[in-house]
């Protein structure tokens, strides 16, 4: 069983969606040791409390980057993780960060990528760039993080059609429920049990 943090920004639904997974046996080749934002008094710090589930923040806006990824992996360090899931995370993470965890950070992006990610695709304008542009399917996709956004290997994915005249926050309600919360734990459980192949 290796030890997982979860890395969040808002509303936590994904980690959520972790905590439920671990319970279910879903995922059961990593047990979620921490949960870190990156801002405070964000809905995700109660779920992990609800959850019993160690918490910290590191305010990057306060700290800015170098100092929030120097102090975001000394914390991860010291609580012996070996998985790092981004899960509504708003952060980027540059190469000096992503490098020292190959194959050990995974993210989940609200569309099927290669469509509709990369810079400055994130959150609501992810689905009004998809409504945009007229497509009748989307979805979700896992992938492993490196210095690219939404560049690294690809996990896992799950399509989920476009309803006629949704609008975009129906949209990215339907496909956190019907895609992002249902292939992050399993893509979580694959990555872990990759890592401790490796052990
Ligand atoms: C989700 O669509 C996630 O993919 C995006 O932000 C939304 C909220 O995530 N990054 P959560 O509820 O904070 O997990």
């Amino acid at each position: 069983m290796i030890k997982a943090a979860v890395l969040v920004s808002g509303g936590g639904t994904n980690l959520q969606a972790l905590i439920d997974a671990q319970k279910s046996g879903i995922l059961k080749s990593a047990s979620i040791a921490l949960a870190v934002s990156n801002k405070p008094g964000v809905l995700a710090l109660e779920r992990a409390k609800n959850a019993g589930i160690k918490s910290a923040v590191i305010n990057k806006k306060e700290l800015g980057q170098a100092e929030f990824e120097k102090r975001l992996d000394r914390t991860l360090k010291e609580n012996g993780i070996e998985l790092i899931v981004l899960a509504g995370f708003l952060c980027i993470l540059t190469k000096s960060f992503t490098d020292r965890w190959p194959k050990r950070i995974i993210n989940v992006h609200p569309s099927l990528i290669p469509s509709f990610c990369g810079e400055g695709f994130y959150g609501l304008k992810v689905h009004e760039a998809v409504l945009a542009r007229g497509v009748k399917v989307t979805g979700a996709t896992v992938h492993y993080v490196n210095e690219i956004p939404d560049g690294g290997e690809i996990i896992l994915q799950k399509a989920v059609t476009v309803p006629e005249g949704i609008t975009p926050q129906k949209l990215q309600k339907r496909v956190m429920k019907l895609a992002e919360w249902k292939i992050l734990p399993q893509a979580a459980e694959l990555a872990a049990q990759a890592i401790e192949k490796n052990h």
